[in-house]
C-alpha cells in the first residue's frame, strides 16, 4: 500500500530515494558549509504564533491579488531550473498543477521545457524569471518571447552574479544529463528565438547593475519583480529603479552563505518598502505556519522551491497539485485557529519572536 503523506516535507525523503544522488543533491544543497539552508527552516521556528479566540472563522478567506492578478490563495511557485530531471513532464506538469490551484507559476530561464511548451498547457497566471546573459540579446529575445506568450510579469533575478560554490554538485561533477536540455536556447524552436546553447550556458552578467534595470524596462511593458533582495536599501533601490515588486530571496540558500534567512530580513525590507510595491519571499517554506508568519511580517504572498521539485519527482503534476492543497489546507487551518477571517486579519501582533528558543 502506498504511504500517506501528510505534509510537505515528507516528499524530500521520498524523492531521495528515487533520484540519482546527483540530482537530489542538485536540488536539496545549499552553498558551502549550508548555513543559511538550515537557518532558512530554523527561523520560523523562532516565530511564534499569537492566536486570537471567539472570531467567527466559519468561512476563510484566502484570496487575494498579486500585482493586479486574482489568485486563490498568497502562495506561488518560484522559479527553479531544470525540472525534467525530477520528472519527464517537468515544468508542464508544474505549470498545470499551478493553473489547477489558481495561483502564478514562475518558469526558470534554465528549464527543460520552453516558454512557449508550458503557454501551451492552457491559461494560467504565470511569470518569466530571468537571468541577463554577456549578450543582452539573450535576455531580450527571452523577454520577448515571454511577453508573447502570454507570461505576466518578469521575475529579475538579481543574486547570482556567479554561481554559488554548492560543494555537492562539485564532488558530483553535476551536469544535465545528457537526455535533457535547457530548453530555452535550443536552435529550432520554432518562434525564431534561435539562441545557441553555448552561447547562454556560464555566460550570466556579472557586470548586470541598476541601470539594467532601467534598461529591461524600455524593452518589456511587463512589469519587473527584482528576486534575491536581502537589505532595506537595495529594496529602496529596487522602487527607484522600477521594480514592481520585491522578492526577498536567498536562492533557496544557494549562492552565498551566512546570510540571514529571509524570514529575518522580511520586516526590515516590509518597513523600507512602506507599500509602494509588495513585497514577496521566498525560502524554506514548508507549513502553512510559515506563510502565515510571512504574511504577518508584511508579505503579500511567498513562493515555494524545494517543495515543488521533491514532489514533481515523487508524483509528477499529482504531486505537485498535493504540495499546493497541504499548504492550502495548513494556512486555512492557521488562519482559522489564529482567528484570521482573511488575509488582512494577519497583523503583525499575531506573532512574536521567541528570543531565548
Ligand atoms: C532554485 N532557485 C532558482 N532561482 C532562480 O531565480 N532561477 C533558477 O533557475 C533557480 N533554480 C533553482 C533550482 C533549485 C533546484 C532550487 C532549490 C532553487 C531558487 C528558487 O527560486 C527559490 O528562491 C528557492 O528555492 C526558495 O527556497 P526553498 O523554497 O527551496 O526553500
Amino acid at each position: 500500500m502506498k504511504k500517506q503523506i501528510t505534509n510537505v516535507n515528507e516528499y524530500e525523503g521520498i524523492a531521495k530515494e528515487k533520484l540519482p544522488k546527483m540530482v537530489y543533491d542538485y536540488y536539496a544543497s545549499g552553498a558551502e558549509d549550508q548555513w543559511t539552508l538550515k537557518e532558512n527552516r530554523n527561523a520560523f521556528s523562532r516565530i511564534l504564533l499569537r492566536p486570537r479566540i471567539l472570531v467567527d472563522v466559519s468561512n476563510v478567506d484566502m484570496t487575494t491579488s498579486i500585482l493586479g492578478f486574482k489568485i486563490s490563495m498568497p502562495i506561488m511557485i518560484a522559479p527553479t531550473g531544470m525540472q525534467k530531471m525530477a520528472h519527464p513532464q517537468g515544468e508542464l506538469a508544474t505549470a498545470r498543477a499551478a493553473s489547477e490551484a489558481d495561483t502564478i507559476m514562475t518558469l526558470s530561464t534554465v528549464s527543460t521545457c520552453s516558454i512557449e511548451e508550458v503557454a501551451s498547457t492552457g491559461p494560467g497566471i504565470r511569470f518569466f524569471q530571468l537571468y541577463v546573459y554577456k549578450d543582452r540579446n539573450i535576455a531580450a529575445q527571452l523577454v520577448k518571447r515571454a511577453e508573447k506568450a502570454g507570461f505576466k510579469g518578469i521575475v529579475l533575478t538579481v543574486d547570482r552574479p556567479f554561481l554559488g560554490r554548492k560543494e555537492d554538485d562539485i564532488k558530483n561533477r553535476f551536469r544535465l544529463p545528457p537526455h535533457l536540455t535547457l530548453k530555452n536556447f535550443e536552435k529550432n524552436d520554432g518562434t525564431g528565438g534561435s539562441i545557441q546553447i553555448s552561447h547562454a550556458r556560464g555566460q550570466i552578467d556579472p557586470s548586470l547593475n541598476w541601470k539594467d534595470v532601467k534598461w529591461l524596462q524600455t524593452i518589456t511593458s511587463l512589469p519587473i519583480l527584482v528576486k534575491g533582495v536581502l537589505t532595506a536599501v537595495d529594496a529602496r533601490l529596487a522602487i527607484e529603479n522600477g521594480a514592481a515588486g520585491i522578492i526577498v530571496s536567498n536562492h533557496g540558500a544557494r549562492q552565498l552563505d551566512y546570510v540571514p534567512a529571509t524570514i529575518m530580513v522580511l520586516e526590515e525590507i516590509v518597513e523600507a518598502v512602506e507599500g509602494r510595491v509588495p513585497v514577496l519571499v521566498d525560502g524554506g517554506i514548508r507549513r502553512g505556519t510559515d506563510v502565515f508568519k510571512a504574511l504577518a511580517l508584511g508579505a503579500c504572498g511567498v513562493f515555494i522551491g524545494r517543495a515543488v521539485v521533491f514532489s514533481l519527482a515523487v508524483d509528477g503534476e499529482a504531486g505537485v497539485r498535493k504540495v499546493l492543497k497541504m499548504l492550502r489546507d495548513e494556512l486555512e487551518m492557521t488562519m482559522a485557529l489564529s482567528g484570521c477571517p482573511s488575509l488582512k486579519h494577519i497583523t503583525r501582533d499575531r506573532i512574536k519572536f521567541a528570543c531565548s528558543l
